[in-house]
């Protein structure tokens, strides 16, 4: 299958420091947002800008990996339906407010419903910014076992937006980095010498990096956009072992040595 909607990553993603306006988006929206945001201003400033001149209907789900669960998906769709009416029809746009798991439902979910409606990414995790909210790969879990059912439906447009991280803790961080140190390991290049050169790994110096490793993501999908032949590209590359030796001592310091971070990036 060809990826022809990467062919200009740029024209796809769009990092900017505040969530868009409603024209950036479109004026019948379905937003699915990570309830995690329910009571954070930052969101509640957003929907209310937003419905000023939108149409806006607000889905909140718990992020997890049971929101991805196939058995669960038919009960929000009756919820979905109720919730929208007759009044959308099929011009609406579903923007996927949070994490993996949350990108994941909302990209399955646009896909599926009335045969496929436009999907926005808002990632609200750093690891989604870098990895999950580009290319358009979504599953849901069957039976415990992951992303069994899914498709691929790149999204019309990934949004990243700083202010969404200003509350990452340390160890989510991390876990991003540990898929920039991946990235980079399998790209070699400018992406391995910036990481060489990261002094912090904190929000703005991930936010620098940001560019690169999304370059890198989507080089990786262009070629394979099913991503069946990527761990062929993790092979080991003969560079000087600095970033690893940081991030082992990044992880042991934050004690999550063997934590999700260190053995998802493994
Ligand atoms: N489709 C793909 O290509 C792809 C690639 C990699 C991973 N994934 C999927 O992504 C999922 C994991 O995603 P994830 O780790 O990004 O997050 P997640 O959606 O699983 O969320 C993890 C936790 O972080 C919280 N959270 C979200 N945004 C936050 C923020 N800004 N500040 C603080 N907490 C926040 C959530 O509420 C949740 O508690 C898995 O289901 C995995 O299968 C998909």
């Amino acid at each position: 299958m060809k990826a022809k909607t990467v062919s200009s990553a740029s024209s796809v993603y769009k990092m900017m420091n505040q969530l868009p306006r409603a024209e950036e988006l479109g004026n019948s929206l379905f937003l699915v947002v990570d309830s995690y945001f329910r009571n954070k201003p930052v969101m509640k400033n957003w929907i209310s800008r937003l419905e000023k001149s939108a149409e806006v209907v607000v889905y909140w789900v718990q992020a997890g990996e049971e929101l991805k669960n196939l058995t669960r998906f038919a009960d929000h769709v009756l919820r979905i339906q109720k919730l929208l009416g007759p009044k959308f029809g099929k011009n609406f746009c579903i923007v996927g407010v949070g994490g993996g798991s949350v990108g994941d439902f909302s990209g399955f979910l646009a896909s599926v419903y009335k045969r496929g409606v436009p999907h926005v990414q808002i990632p609200s995790t750093l690891l989604a910014a870098i990895d999950s909210a580009h290319g358009g790969k979504n599953g849901l879990n069957v039976g415990g076992v992951k992303n069994q059912i899914g498709t691929i439906y790149p999204p019309r447009r990934v949004l990243i937006v700083k202010e969404l991280f200003k509350n990452h803790n340390p160890d989510r961080c991390l876990e991003a980095y540990g898929e920039l140190y991946k990235m980079a390991w399998i790209q070699g290049g400018e992406l391995w010498n910036s990481l060489n050169q990261m002094k912090r790994i904190d929000l703005e110096s991930m936010w620098v990096g940001l560019p690169q490793a999304i370059a890198a993501k989507y080089k990786v999908v262009k070629k394979d956009p099913r991503n069946f032949r990527t761990s062929s590209y993790f092979e080991f590359r003969p560079h000087d072992g600095a970033c690893f030796r940081k991030l082992l001592s990044f992880a042991s310091w934050l004690g999550c040595f063997g934590g999700n971070g260190f053995c998802f990036f493994l």
